[in-house]
C-alpha cells in the first residue's frame, strides 16, 4: 500500500446504479411532470393507472400478521408505504428503493397527502440485494411492480426469504405476467428484431435481451418479462408456497386493453 492508494469501489457503485426515475425521464421525457410532484405522481399511479385500485383489492389485514414489521421493496414514491402505515396492525414499514429522489422528495409528501403515519416508516436507500437485515427479521415483504426489475429474480427471492420469519408473507403485486404461449410469441418477435438489426448493421448501444430465463424488453428502465410459469417456479425454488394468485382484471392504464395486473400472495414454505 502506498499513500496514493485509493478505493473507488463505493463511489463507482453509487454512480453506476441506474436511477429508475432519471432513466425514466431521459427515455420518456413526458414522465418528468409526474415524477417531480407528489400530487401528479399520485394522480398517475392512482387515477391514470390502476396500481392503487388493484392493491386495494387485497385483504391486507388477512395478509399481514398482527404487529407486523413490513418491507416494501422497490417502494418508489411510497403510495403503498402510506397505505400500509394506515393499517392499525402494522407496526412499522421499511421503505426501500435505490432512488434518492423517490425516497427523499416524493415519499414524505405522498405519505402526507395520503394521511399515512410517517412515524411508522424507516426509509432505506438501497438495492434489492443483499438486504442488510438479520435472518428472520421481517414479518412480511411487499413489492408492487418492482421485482421484474431484478437482474436475477430467484436470488432476490432467496434473499427476501432469508430476511423473513418462518411462515412470513411475501405479497408481490401489480405484475403483468403473460401466459406461457403469449410470452413465447413476444420472445420470438424480439428474436426476429434482433436478427433484423444484425442484418441491417443497426447500431444500438443498449438493446433488449432475451434468454430462456426472461426477456429484458426495456433495458433503460430494467423491465423484464417473465411468463406466469417462470414466476411460479422461481417462487417455489426460493422456498415460497403460493397461497393465491389474484387476477385483478385491471390493466395497468385505466381503460386500456393492456394485460391485467396480477398479485401473488406467498408464504415461507
Ligand atoms: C416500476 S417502479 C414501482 C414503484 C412502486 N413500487 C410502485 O408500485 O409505484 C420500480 C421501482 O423499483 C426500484 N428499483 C429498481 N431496481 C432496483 C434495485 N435493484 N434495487 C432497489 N430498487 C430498485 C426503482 O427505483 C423504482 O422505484
Amino acid at each position: 500500500m502506498t499513500r496514493d492508494d485509493q478505493s473507488w469501489i463505493g463511489e463507482q457503485t453509487i454512480r453506476g446504479i441506474t436511477q429508475f426515475d432519471q432513466a425514466m425521464i431521459s427515455a420518456y421525457p413526458e414522465s418528468d411532470a409526474y415524477l417531480q410532484g407528489a400530487r401528479e405522481y399520485l394522480r398517475t399511479v392512482g387515477e391514470t393507472c390502476n396500481y392503487i385500485a388493484a392493491a386495494e383489492k387485497l385483504d391486507w389485514k388477512a395478509c399481514l400478521p398482527h404487529d407486523a414489521k413490513v418491507l416494501d421493496i422497490g417502494c418508489g414514491g411510497g403510495w403503498l408505504v402510506a397505505m400500509l402505515t394506515r393499517i392499525d396492525t402494522v407496526r412499522m414499514v421499511y421503505a426501500l428503493d435505490s432512488s434518492r429522489h423517490f425516497l427523499r422528495t416524493l415519499l414524505p409528501q405522498v405519505v402526507e397527502l395520503m394521511n399515512g403515519h410517517p412515524e411508522k416508516i424507516v426509509v432505506i436507500e438501497g438495492l434489492f440485494q443483499p438486504l442488510l437485515f438479520d435472518d428472520a427479521h421481517l414479518d412480511a415483504v411487499v413489492a408492487s411492480s418492482a421485482l421484474h426489475h431484478a437482474d436475477n429474480l430467484e436470488s432476490v427471492l432467496i434473499e427476501i426469504r432469508r430476511a423473513l420469519k418462518p411462515g412470513g408473507r411475501l405479497v408481490i403485486l401489480n405484475e403483468t405476467p403473460w401466459p406461457g404461449w403469449r410470452h413465447l410469441v413476444s420472445v420470438m418477435a424480439a428474436a426476429a428484431r434482433v436478427v433484423r438489426d444484425l442484418l441491417l448493421h443497426r447500431y444500438r448501444p443498449l438493446s433488449p435481451s432475451i434468454s430462456s430465463s426472461g426477456y429484458l424488453y426495456d433495458p433503460k428502465l430494467g423491465d423484464r418479462d417473465y411468463p406466469m410459469w417462470y414466476w411460479e417456479k422461481a417462487l417455489k425454488a426460493a422456498g415460497f408456497s403460493i397461497e393465491s394468485v389474484m387476477d385483478t382484471g385491471m390493466p395497468t392504464v385505466k381503460g386500456s386493453k393492456g394485460r391485467p395486473l396480477i398479485h401473488f400472495v406467498c408464504r415461507v414454505a
